[in-house]
Formats: C-alpha cells, sequence, structure tokens
C-alpha cells in the first residue's frame, strides 16, 4: 500500500505547488524542487476566483478568522465565524454564521450577532455555544467596548423553533462578565464553552495574560447570568504569553482532560494533557506537559484559534481551526477575501494516552467521486510516480 501511495502523493503535491502557485511566483522552492512557469499567460491575477477553495468553508466574500461556537443542535450543525461583513480586512467584527447537516455543504443565514451595543463598540470578538437544560442554547462571546476594554456577554435564540436559529438577541443585562482591577482589560477574552460541575454551578473559562504569561481564569455560575471569579486560574504557565481561545474538554471517558491555548505571542495552537482536580477546581498537567516550551501543537502548518465541540450525533469530537492564507493585505483586497476554516476533524486520545491524534470527518468521504487504483507500480528513478485519470484541481470537480 504505502509503496503506491506515497508516490501518488508526491506528484499530487508537485502538482498542487504547481498550479496552485504557478502565476503568482516565477519560482517556487516550497517542496525542495524547483517548478517554473511555463505558462503565465494562461493564468489569471491573484483575483482569480480558482483560488477559492471548493472544500473549506468560506463565505462568498471579506475577511474571517476564528471559528466561534461550533455545535450541533436538533440535527444541525452551526459554525459561527468572526466576519467583517464590509471588507476583506479585520474590522467591524461580526459573527457570520452557516449551518450544515453534513459538515461539509454549508449555506450561509446572515450574521448572528454585530455590533449594536456600546459595549460592543470596537466588535464582538470570539466565544462559545453552550446548550443549557431545557436544550436552550446560548453563546457567550468577548465584546470590545469603547473604551476598548474586553468584556463577556450573551446572546439568545430569538427564535427556539427557527430550526436554523438565524436571529440571536442580547439581554439587557450585558456584560455579564468585566474584567477586575487586577486584570488586564486588554488581555480577557474568548471563553469556552461552560461545563456543569458537580456542584450544580456552570463553569467556563476566559483567556488572559498577566506579566509574560498566559492563564485561564475560572468563573462559576448557578445561572449562566451571574457570574463569580474563581479564587484561582483553572491554570496558567509563565513565559508563553497570552492565552487566546482556551478549550478545555475531557477524553477517554473523563480520565484524560486537554486544555488547549492559542498563543498569541506566536499564533500557534498547542495543548496540554493532564487531568482535571474537580476538588480544587484546577487542571493538573501531566509531567511532560508542565514547561510550555513542551506543548504539543495540534497542526504544524497555518492552523490558529482552534476550537473544539461535541457531536452529540456521532458521539465524537470535532476539531475547528482558521487558517490565513498568508497573502499581503493588499492582495486580500484586490481578491475580496480572506481567511478560511480548515476541513473539521475529529481528535481522540490514542491508545497510550500521551498525544491527540485527528482525522477529518468522515462526511468527507462524500465529495469523492473517481476511484484509480494502482497495483504493483515500480518506482522510476525519479521516485514520482504519474496517477493517470483523475484531475488533481479541486475546481475541476475530480
Ligand atoms: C466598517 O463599516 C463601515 C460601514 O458601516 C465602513 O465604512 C468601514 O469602512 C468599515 N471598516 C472596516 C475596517 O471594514
Ligand atoms: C419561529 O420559527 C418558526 C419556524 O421557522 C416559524 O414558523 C415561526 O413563525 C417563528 N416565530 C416567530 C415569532 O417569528
Ligand atoms: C495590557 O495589555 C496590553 C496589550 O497587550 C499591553 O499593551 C499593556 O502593556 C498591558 N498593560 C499592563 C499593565 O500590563
Ligand atoms: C497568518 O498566518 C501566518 C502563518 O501562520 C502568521 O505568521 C501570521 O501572523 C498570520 N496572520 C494573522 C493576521 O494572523
Amino acid at each position: 500500500m504505502a509503496s503506491s501511495c506515497l508516490p501518488s502523493f508526491a506528484w499530487i503535491f508537485a502538482l498542487f505547488f504547481f498550479f496552485f502557485f504557478s502565476d503568482r511566483i516565477d519560482v517556487v522552492k516550497a517542496s525542495r524542487r524547483i517548478f517554473k512557469n511555463p505558462d503565465s499567460a494562461e493564468t489569471g491575477s491573484i483575483t482569480s476566483t480558482k483560488y477559492r477553495t471548493a472544500y473549506h468553508f468560506q463565505p462568498p466574500q471579506h475577511w474571517i478568522n476564528d471559528p466561534n461556537g461550533p455545535m450541533y443542535y436538533n440535527g444541525i450543525y452551526h459554525l459561527f465565524y468572526q466576519y467583517n461583513p464590509y471588507a476583506a480586512v479585520w474590522g467591524n467584527i461580526s459573527w457570520g454564521h452557516s449551518v450544515s447537516t453534513d459538515l461539509v455543504r454549508w449555506t450561509g443565514v446572515g450574521l448572528a450577532i454585530a455590533p449594536t451595543e456600546p459595549y460592543e463598540a470596537n466588535g464582538c470578538w470570539s466565544g462559545s455555544a453552550t446548550i443549557l437544560p431545557g436544550n436552550k442554547p446560548v453563546i457567550l462571546y468577548t465584546s470590545s467596548n469603547a473604551r476598548k476594554e474586553q468584556v463577556q456577554n450573551v446572546a439568545y435564540p430569538k427564535n427556539l423553533s427557527d430550526p436554523f436559529l438565524r436571529e440571536w438577541t442580547k439581554p439587557d443585562h450585558n456584560p455579564i462578565i468585566e474584567p477586575a482591577v487586577d486584570l488586564n482589560a486588554s488581555e480577557f477574552r474568548d471563553p469556552t464553552t461552560g461545563w456543569l460541575g458537580e456542584d450544580g454551578l456552570w463553569r467556563v473559562l476566559v483567556g488572559n495574560k498577566i506579566g509574560a504569561g498566559g492563564r485561564a481564569i475560572l468563573y462559576r455560575s448557578k445561572d449562566f447570568v451571574h457570574w463569580v471569579r474563581a479564587k484561582d486560574p483553572l491554570s496558567y504557565s509563565s513565559g508563553s504569553g497570552m492565552w487566546e481561545c482556551p478549550d478545555f474538554f475531557p477524553s477517554d471517558g473523563g480520565n484524560k482532560y486537554v486544555l488547549k491555548m492559542s498563543l498569541d505571542d506566536t499564533r500557534t495552537d498547542h495543548y496540554m494533557l493532564g487531568s482535571y482536580d474537580k476538588v480544587k477546581d484546577l487542571f493538573v498537567p501531566d509531567g511532560e506537559f508542565v514547561d510550555y516550551r513542551r506543548w504539543p501543537r495540534y497542526d504544524y502548518g497555518n492552523f490558529y484559534a482552534s476550537k473544539t465541540f461535541f457531536d452529540e450525533g456521532k458521539g465524537r469530537r470535532i476539531l475547528w481551526g482558521w487558517s490565513n492564507e498568508s497573502d499581503s493585505v493588499s492582495d486580500d483586497i484586490a481578491k475580496g477575501w480572506a481567511g478560511i476554516q480548515t476541513i473539521p476533524r475529529v481528535v481522540w486520545l490514542d491508545k497510550r494516552r500521551r498525544q491527540l491524534l485527528q482525522w477529518p470527518v468522515e462526511e468527507l468521504e462524500s465529495l469523492r467521486r473517481k476511484h484509480v487504483r494502482l497495483h504493483d507500480v515500480e518506482l522510476g528513478t525519479g521516485g514520482l510516480v504519474e496517477v493517470k485519470g483523475l484531475k488533481v484541481l479541486q475546481a475541476s470537480g475530480c
């Protein structure tokens, strides 16, 4: 198997780099091979629609960043995301909203949350969804007020009978969590999904920075409205810098917990494995994860601000992340869009319980069309084998 797969992969990669970059730069060294551009006359500019993705999530136009509040509710997958409704640069940050029944084909249903209130004067930033008793979803999100202080707010669906939960309302009691005087109000954001303790209290985490370190501040609430900060953060680390988008979830039936943080300094997503001391309300990392310099990453490519949710429908945990194309601002403006969400992946703990494993959701296979099988293929001197009978450009619908 491996001997027939590897060369075809290499070949597909070669073609990918060739087609994808050939009209943007003359020489590409990304795969340590050099491809010249033989037919630049045929190819379009950066504004060509062929650079849009066919399989990854992206809205029709404009800027997106972090995935927000993913959830499975009454048979529908919801994906919200940081979105500028007016331009392909960061700004006017709102929550775009799309729905799907298979995590592959998405329909946009408008803005779920947009800045309308004084406490959102500088945008509606990232957050999470939680499903409260009585099957009632709530969104908990950060906003930046006119003084650029980060505060946490809630929003509820306007009409629970609308299967797509298109409209969301903000109660008068927002904001519900404001930064205490000892917290840096410029580094206080991205609340997690809530979880219920054995004492019946809800818990959420908010990312924060203190000195050069990051931490996940813990809050508790009876009703998801009134929140009290715990004496100690759930976890912290010196030296790692700001923890954005913390994510905390059980694995292996609750024998292990995962605490993930997006490190603002390096724009990379890392995690620790450990146990959750429910009496002290502390996350205790396993020995090898104590030092932040040893935290593994979810993904070693362009992948940031990720978030997971538990899919009750299929009993799996699904991971979303934001990927930017690393284009210049002027290229983003020219092409009219910026940012994609990565393919959703199932994430689970390996048998040795030392690391997380992940694989694209099985629904993705519904995009496959023509199968090409290779048997008894001998590698040529160059180590490459051409796979005939398929086109590798996704836009061609192969
Ligand atoms: C924000 O929206 C306003 C229109 O409401 C627009 O004039 C402005 O250019 C937008 N800013 C950005 C950065 O998109
Ligand atoms: C709520 O949504 C349902 C289903 O779409 C619709 O029939 C009903 O009219 C909506 N109610 C209101 C008050 O908009
Ligand atoms: C608060 O955070 C901002 C943004 O990182 C930083 O510029 C500022 O120096 C911080 N203030 C304090 C008192 O640490
Ligand atoms: C885009 O991704 C690259 C590579 O991960 C990173 O260096 C850069 O800071 C990102 N840009 C933004 C706006 O996050």
